[in-house]
């Protein structure tokens, strides 16, 4: 069970009500991405996200931002669903979501039997989601645990605690999440992940290619966006590609915008997020 069951989530955990805000609308498009069946729901039982801010219908570069916004979040659940299929068809059966906020893979994917998939957050947006989908009547398909932390602080003991096995192969996702992180804490998220990695592991994450063109380095630069932006931290300084190289992962980066092609998804005039796959070497 996760503390104050009755609660919305507010500041860093609105986000994830964003995202799956985003989730929902790309849901209800021809050839989706993906299907998120839950989205709307979490979308439905959640007042207004950012409700003081401004609106699409003030300012058309807000709205043409928040198209963007969409694509870039459909882009990348869609690469993180793949990234996750292809961990659990070559025969891992654990896998870590960090951050996950309002994401519904271990009800909407297909697992193997045995995976066991943990979602660290904050206990407010758990015990949000787990509000939710206790309405809707949400199943797993896989063994599924939740752990309230923090990711700044010792998250590794609690999902120890939880039952994770450093020794086993697992798949870690770490999405849409460094943004809110300081460098300071971006490099303790990923030491520790490094720390609890056996060999063959791997690890997603998403990362601007050009931070200061990006999408989130351009909504920053807009007054509008200001009680929003300030949430955002900057995450790892360095280039995540060198560090993580220089601490035994092999490391692949994926293209942003070819993707975002590949799956006819254009984000206009912003620059999108590259994807960086690695594997404990
Ligand atoms: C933009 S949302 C992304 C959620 C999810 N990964 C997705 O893509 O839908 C960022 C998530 O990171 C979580 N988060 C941010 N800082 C955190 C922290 N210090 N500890 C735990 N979770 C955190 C937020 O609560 C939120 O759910």
């Amino acid at each position: 069970m996760v503390a104050g069951s009755d609660a919305t989530p507010s500041g860093v955990g609105e986000t994830a009500i964003g995202a799956a805000m985003m989730r929902a609308r790309e849901s209800l498009r021809d050839h989706p991405l993906f299907d998120d069946p839950y989205a709307a729901a979490f979308v439905a039982a959640a007042p207004p996200v950012f409700e003081d801010g401004p609106t699409t219908d003030d300012d058309p570069e807000l709205a043409r931002l928040e198209a963007a916004f969409e694509a870039a979040v459909s882009v990348r659940t869609r690469f993180y669903d793949e990234y996750l299929l292809a961990a659990a068809g070559a025969g891992c059966r654990q896998v870590v979501l960090l951050g996950a906020g309002l994401d519904t893979r271990a009800f909407r994917l297909s697992w193997p039997s045995a995976t066991q998939l943990f979602e660290l957050d904050i206990a407010e947006v758990l015990a949000f989601k787990e509000r939710v989908l206790a309405q809707v009547g949400g199943e797993p398909g896989c063994r599924r645990t939740i752990v309230a932390t923090d990711l700044r602080a010792d998250w590794q003991r609690a999902l120890l605690a939880a039952g994770f096995k450093s020794t086993e192969r697992t798949a870690w996702v770490a999405e849409g999440v460094l943004p809110y992180l300081s460098n300071d804490d971006a490099h303790h998220l990923l030491v520790s992940v490094s720390e609890l990695s056996s060999s063959g592991t791997t690890l997603a994450l998403d990362q601007p290619c050009i931070p200061e063109d990006s999408l989130l380095a351009r909504a920053q630069a807009m007054p509008v966006m200001e009680d929003v932006a300030s949430m955002w931290q900057g995450g790892l300084d360095d280039n995540a590609i060198l560090w993580l190289r220089a601490r035994g992962w092999a490391v692949e980066a994926i293209d942003g915008a070819a993707l975002a092609a590949q799956y006819a998804r254009g984000i206009g005039a912003f620059s999108n997020s590259d994807f960086l796959t690695a594997t404990r070497l």
